[in-house]
């Protein structure tokens, strides 16, 4: 999960939650994919974002051709550990850049572009930026994992809801001039896909994290937490008492949760 002012991400949080990921995806969509990939012998994948690989490690397995991965990050460090942790049979590069600057000459020869949990932490101009040059370069992309804004707890608490909005708010927010659609990056990015005439198709890929997720279940919550009274500190009084209902739940096991997320695929 990024910061408000630092938006970095730890591989222990990108570790944490790969299990949950890797359940979430929509492997529909892949199937879609693949057909139309076709039978093409070798396949040129860019995966933007790719954090410690966590996409890799579940699509090139599920892709026929022999694949090479071009791995985008703005961290080196998270780069090297994608490196690092690349599925056997594959080949990889890496390239440390701004997925802001994307164009479709980047796309060149390529087959597939891929990201995961990225859009909702990017700005309008950066989305149409990643559309706009799959578009040009008529390559499809698989956009995986990106929030929408709804999370259900079991059991529920009158706190929730507003816990809730005061997230989803955070998850728009500017930081340094730069305004994040968080629940909004998918609708935006299908959008401007429709604008460069390239139909998408949406698939749900929601967490369902049950009870004994307690570690992932911990993190997420405190994080979630955390966020929505960075945004709105008035809650932090209620949220003491609340913070403390929900880990006692986690830790007794108690508790589970629903983060609802969607896939999305491009076909030009
Ligand atoms: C939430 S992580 C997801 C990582 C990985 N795709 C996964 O599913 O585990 C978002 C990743 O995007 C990278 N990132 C965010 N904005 C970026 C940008 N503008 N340019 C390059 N990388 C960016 C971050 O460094 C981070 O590794």
């Amino acid at each position: 999960m990024t910061s408000a002012l630092m938006p970095t991400v730890s591989p222990e949080w990108l570790r944490l939650r790969e299990p949950a990921d890797a359940a979430a995806r929509a492997a529909d969509l892949v199937d879609d994919l693949r057909s139309r990939l076709g039978d093409a012998p070798r396949l040129v994948v860019h995966d933007l974002g790719c954090g410690t690989g966590s996409a890799v490690r579940w699509l090139a397995p599920r892709l026929a051709a022999a694949q090479h991965w071009i791995m985008w990050d703005r961290d080196p460090d998270l780069l090297a550990a994608a490196l690092a942790g690349k599925p056997d049979g594959i080949t990889v590069t890496t390239r440390q850049r701004d997925i802001g600057t994307l164009t479709a000459a980047d796309l060149s020869g390529a087959g597939l572009v891929t990201a995961s949990a990225l859009i909702d932490i990017l700005t309008v101009e950066e989305v149409d930026a990643i559309a706009a040059a799959c578009a040009g370069a008529g390559v499809p992309a698989l956009i995986m994992l990106s929030v929408v804004g709804r999370v259900e707890l079991t059991p529920a608490d009158p706190f929730d809801a507003e816990v809730a909005a005061a997230f989803n708010a955070h998850q728009r927010r500017a930081v340094g001039g730069r305004r994040l659609l968080g629940p909004d990056a998918v609708a935006a990015l299908a959008d401007a896909f429709g604008r460069h005439g390239v139909a998408t198709t949406l698939r749900p890929s929601p967490w369902r994290l049950a009870a004994d997720d307690r570690a992932l279940l911990d993190v997420w919550f405190r994080e979630w937490l955390a966020a929505a009274v960075e945004q709105v500190p008035a809650l932090a009084t209620p949220a003491g008492g609340y913070a403390r209902r929900r880990t006692a739940e986690i830790a007794e096991g108690r508790l589970t949760a629903s983060v609802d997320h969607v896939d999305l695929l491009a076909l030009p």
